[in-house]
């Protein structure tokens, strides 16, 4: 496995490469990450992960200096996943000069998360742009956790014609239903055994959905309430329509359940695919 921090060495070892399978991350890597790597294997001769806290996607009072950098174990691990190559730049080789030109992204990306962060997904299309320009991948893979990202990803990637493929993977979970973060580990121990209640307050819905009810506010109040008396500060929780993500109107097939908090200083996401015609338990 190569590491690489120069994109000019990155274009001379991907000349002899093949196609490319390309996970982006941020570092700080888990076996949500690691999931996506070996899921990329079945997809390129060569995958390629990316490692780089992108500062364009942080507000200024989020994370983006505290945000764990750990590159030498991340390798480690990325090694042992079968990733051939490791993209893990600079700032100032990603930026060279301030970012002028920054891909804006439709306006789903103001909503949900969006509502909360503004400008984080102008940061997020703007940075995978430009990795998709450097790597030149032919397919690319995304986690359904971070579900509004995947979404605005996808529409970049079709409104601009990249000539490339996105796969979104399935979250995976801690064995209580945790979807694992990178930000999972500044949760205190008690946090920690509070935190699947966001999963199951969704499951909850979904299991609600899954009966008939289509009473979106009222489902969504209750899920709100059930975490702010468990000490939870709720963005959101948000029924809505898989296929636009806008809240649902008429008949849906595919609805997507998504919930935003935080508990202490930790911002938690999560959310659930729900196919209305499917049987059995979620
Ligand atoms: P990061 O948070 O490091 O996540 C990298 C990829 O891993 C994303 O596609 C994310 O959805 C996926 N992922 C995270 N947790 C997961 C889990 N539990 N199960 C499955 N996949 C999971 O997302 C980013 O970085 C950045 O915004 C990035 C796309 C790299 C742009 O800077």
């Amino acid at each position: 496995m190569d590491v690489i921090h120069t994109i000019e060495a990155l274009q001379a070892r991907l000349r002899i490469a093949g196609p490319v399978a390309f996970v982006p991350t941020m570092g700080n890597l888990h076996a949500g990450h690691l999931a996506l790597v070996r899921n990329a294997r079945e997809h390129g001769n060569c995958v390629v992960v990316s490692i780089f806290v992108n500062p364009l996607q942080f507000g200024p009072a989020e994370d983006f200096q505290t945000y764990p950098r750990t590159l030498d174990a991340d390798c480690a691990q990325l090694e042992q996943a079968g990733a051939d190559v490791v993209f893990a730049p600079s700032v100032a080789e990603m930026y060279p000069t301030p970012q002028q030109i920054e891909i804006v992204p439709p306006p789903i990306a103001g909503e949900l998360c969006g509502a909360f962060r503004p400008g984080h997904f102008q940061g997020v299309t703007t940075v995978v742009a430009k990795l998709f320009n450097i790597v030149q991948p032919a397919v690319a893979l995304f986690g359904k956790k971070d579900y509004q990202q995947l979404f605005v990803i996808r529409a970049m990637v079709r409104e601009l014609n990249f000539p490339l493929r996105i796969i979104g993977a399935e979250t995976l979970r801690a064995e209580d239903g945790l979807a694992l973060s990178s930000r999972n580990g500044y949760l205190s121990a008690q946090d920690r055994q509070e935190a699947p209640r966001l999963y199951r307050v969704l499951r909850n819905i979904v299991g609600q959905l899954k009966s008939g009810a289509r009473d979106y506010a009222g489902l969504e109040g209750t899920a709100r309430q059930a975490l702010e008396s468990n000490g939870w500060r709720v963005d959101y929780v948000s029924v809505r329509d898989a296929s636009t993500l806008l809240p649902p109107a008429g008949k849906v097939n595919q609805y997507v359940v998504l919930g935003a908090a935080w508990l202490g200083a930790t911002r938690l996401i999560d959310n659930i695919e729900v196919s209305i015609d499917s049987v059995g338990p979620v």
